[in-house]
């Protein structure tokens, strides 16, 4: 299972691939509004540095026009920054045809904003080399987003289509775990959420033991 980073923050990117566990990374608009960029040129050279952080791996950067022209224009440039990139695109009418000249071109994308299966269907049918189905929104209008989440895996294995589940949206550490167990491809999470999975207070308590037994007996 793989463990993206929900992000733009190069801290937390860094801190991800000293422990281990950083497979790639996605960003999309509001996180880059976060940011403190003031140009389109300093969000691209962000990402350049993202993908110099990453060993291996891949990032999702986000095309910010709605209409057909303006994705492909922005998306050739996204891609053109770097191999690493992911041309995210989001699941409008213009979004699947752009994703279906992407796949032509062999531009890897990543369909966001996928609320249902006909969604995913149809990213999957354009050869989107992602899906992100957002759990955590779907959890919030009171939808089961990890139900969604087995739609997909089921009906993708049902015809063998090759686009990969990154579960997105993920607000807690359970979200993770199901999906684990659904065998989805990857999530992509804040990190704090993924650093959770480290604690449990008898590993603490265990430690704490060992170290204080050795302590006793050995100088
Ligand atoms: O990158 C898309 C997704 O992960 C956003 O998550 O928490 O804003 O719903 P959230």
């Amino acid at each position: 299972m793989k463990f993206f980073l929900d992000t733009v923050k190069l801290d937390e990117i860094k801190k991800a691939k000293e422990l281990g566990f950083l497979d790639g990374v996605t960003t999309n608009p509001s996180l880059i509004s976060k940011g403190y960029f003031s140009s389109k040129n300093e969000i691209f050279n962000h990402y350049i540095s993202i993908c110099n952080i990453l060993e291996n791996g891949d990032i999702s950067a986000e095309v910010i026009g709605n209409n057909y022209d303006d994705i492909i224009q922005e998306g050739e440039e996204l891609s053109s920054l770097n191999h690493k990139i992911v041309v995210k695109v989001p699941m409008t009418k213009n979004g699947i045809r752009a994703i279906k000249f992407f796949s032509k071109k062999n531009i890897s994308t990543n369909c966001t904003l996928v609320f249902s299966l006909g969604q995913a269907i149809l990213a999957a049918k354009v050869g989107a080399k992602y899906v992100s189905p957002f759990v955590g929104r779907l959890d919030d209008i009171s939808y089961n987003g990890l139900n969604l989440i087995k739609e997909i895996k089921n009906v993708y294995n049902n015809y063998g289509f090759q686009t990969k589940i990154l579960a997105a949206s993920i607000r807690n550490p359970l979200h993770i775990l199901e999906c684990s167990k659904i065998g989805i491809y990857a999530v992509t999470s804040p990190i704090n959420i993924i650093l959770s999975l480290f604690h449990h207070p008898m590993t603490e308590i265990g430690l704490d033991k060992f170290i204080k037994d050795y302590n006793k007996k050995i100088n």
